[in-house]
């Protein structure tokens, strides 16, 4: 039997699945940690919990699919993208990681404009201006903030390829997650030796790039042993949770766009060429698949701003459901759906960790605008998710004004789930969404990937039009797009009388 293992290692927690060489799920197992804010809109982890999480989910599948230890052929990592795992000389983590949703690094995206030559110049470097999630300002931050860290410093990796790192004891990465750290040319797929010069950065801090389904190496005996599988399983590159996501989704060619509402909501397109924005609103960065690239808008807090509400303002309904073992998600959508679309004059911001697309703003907060006496729990929870969809609309228009059509949009992550929430998306975007068959995430993809690497496909289109496939389709509702036609101009002016506030705001929180 041939297994591919996908492991993702997500912000809320680590998902391991089990695929067979038809893409067929065996097996599947997550397990949760904590995210650290230490300070308001910094976001930080323990990289020793994603591994713990690793060995908790791999053993987990093994045992469930029983699976031998040479039935695995092969592991592909994905991993919640631009966080900074810092490594001293022994291999041992500095500090805890900064994450991808951490703004604590605005003066340090100043500060790399500037060494570059201006923004116009740093794009035209590695396709992408700086923003605060970025690595390369974390980077620079803990050389200025926290001086003694930096010297002990000897390696910079992403979540993942520390999660590689213990398993293989390679230093490694690939280009989808490499050029979210803002030190790839992304267009020559290699690091920026020109931006590494100017930030004064050491090629020698940063992993080996490969492609994504490239091979990397093979477990460790003792890794295997601890695991369950074989020193044979060999690792490949795999890709950002982005990348890995889309690849999951069957989007290896033009006309397919994705949305993907996990912690952050992501619209992804691919593209045959590096397009990038001249204005830097998208991200222009590699893809898994070789020689190719993606572009795609990030809002920070999507599934995350229903789950601040949930946790935050519903305790007692969280309580509740408990006792009555049900999901308070399910209530609270249960509610929502009562209420009429455009929550009866209620719009909400969803810009609790700052925002990213259209943006690229770390002050920027969120908002309930419109109460009145009249609304309720399910106003406010259906505010929040039509707050989140405009949000990916706004990354859909400049996908669009960037001149690609879109043909078809795939629902995936969280958000996919909930037939509401997808209709929602579709009378918001005015566009047929469609659902996949395996919605099983980034995990997905990089099993794919990992079935490439160890020769069961010939490259990773052909692994997705043998294993991907799409079920549903949600058309769009004439009433409630009309409805949503006329909110969305009145949410994103809201953002523009709100800017300066926020910026004043920030400096009261
Ligand atoms: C992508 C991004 C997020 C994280 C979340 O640019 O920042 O989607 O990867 O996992």
């Amino acid at each position: 039997m041939s297994v591919y293992l996908g492991i993702d290692i997500g912000t809320s927690g680590t998902k391991t699945l089990a695929m067979n060489a038809k893409g067929k799920i065996l097996a599947h197992a997550s397990a949760e940690y904590p995210c650290y804010h230490p300070k308001p809109m910094w976001s930080e982890q323990d990289p020793e919990d994603w591994w713990q999480a690793v060995v908790k989910t791999v053993r987990a599948v093994v045992k469930q699919a029983k699976l031998k230890p040479a039935d695995v052929r092969a592991i592909g990592l994905s991993g919640q993208m631009h966080g900074s795992v810092f490594l001293d000389k022994n291999n041992k983590v500095v500090r805890r990681a900064l994450l991808w949703n951490d703004q604590r690094t605005a003066a340090e995206c100043e500060e790399i404009e500037k060494r570059a030559g201006g923004r116009k110049k740093l794009i035209e470097m590695v396709a992408n201006p700086a923003l605060t999630g970025f690595t390369a300002p974390k980077i620079l931050w803990l050389r200025n903030k926290e001086p003694k860290n930096f010297e002990k410093t000897v390696k910079v990796l992403l979540p993942k390829d520390e999660i590689r790192r213990r398993l293989t004891g390679e230093f490694a990465t690939e280009v989808s997650d490499a050029s979210g750290m803002l030190l790839l040319d992304v267009v020559h797929r290699r690091w920026s030796k020109e931006l590494l010069g100017k930030l004064d950065l050491d090629e020698s801090l940063f992993a080996k790039c490969y492609e994504s389904s490239d091979i990397t190496g093979k477990l460790t005996a003792e890794t295997a042993k601890l695991l369950g599988l074989s020193s044979d399983c060999i690792v490949v590159g795999g890709a950002g949770d982005c990348a890995a996501g889309a690849v999951g989704n069957g989007i290896v060619k033009s006309g397919v766009l994705s949305t993907s509402i996990g912690t952050s909501g992501v619209v992804f397109v691919h593209s045959d060429t590096p397009q990038v924005d001249p204005e830097g609103r998208l991200h222009t960065f590699c893809h898994a698949v070789k020689g190719k690239w993606h572009m795609m808008g990030v809002t920070l807090a999507a599934g995350g701003s229903l789950q601040w509400f949930r946790n935050s303002v519903c305790q007692t309904l969280m309580i509740e459901a408990k006792k009555k073992k049900i999901d308070a998600y399910d209530v609270l959508t249960e509610e929502a759906a009562v209420t009429p679309p455009g929550s009866e004059g209620l719009l909400f911001l969803p810009y609790l960790a700052g925002e990213r697309t259209p943006h690229a703003d770390p002050y920027a907060r969120g908002a309930f605008v419109g109460l009145t006496m009249a609304h309720t729990r399910g106003h406010m929870t259906r505010a929040i998710m039509e707050g989140v969809t405009y949000s990916l609309r706004d990354c859909l228009e400049i996908v669009e004004e960037r001149g690609v059509s879109v043909k078809q949009v795939r629902a995936s992550g969280g958000g996919a789930k909930s037939p509401f929430w997808r209709q929602m998306q579709a009378d918001v975007f005015g566009k047929t969404v469609v659902t996949m068959a395996a919605d099983e995430g980034p995990g997905y993809g990089v099993a794919l990937l990992a079935a490439v690497g160890a020769g069961e496909f010939k490259d990773v289109p052909e692994a997705c039009e043998a294993t991907v496939k799409t079920t549903g389709q949600t058309k769009p509702g004439a009433a409630a797009r009309k409805t949503y036609d006329k909110g969305f101009p009145v949410y994103q002016g809201l953002y523009r009388s709100l800017r300066e506030e926020f910026k004043e705001i920030a400096e009261l929180g």
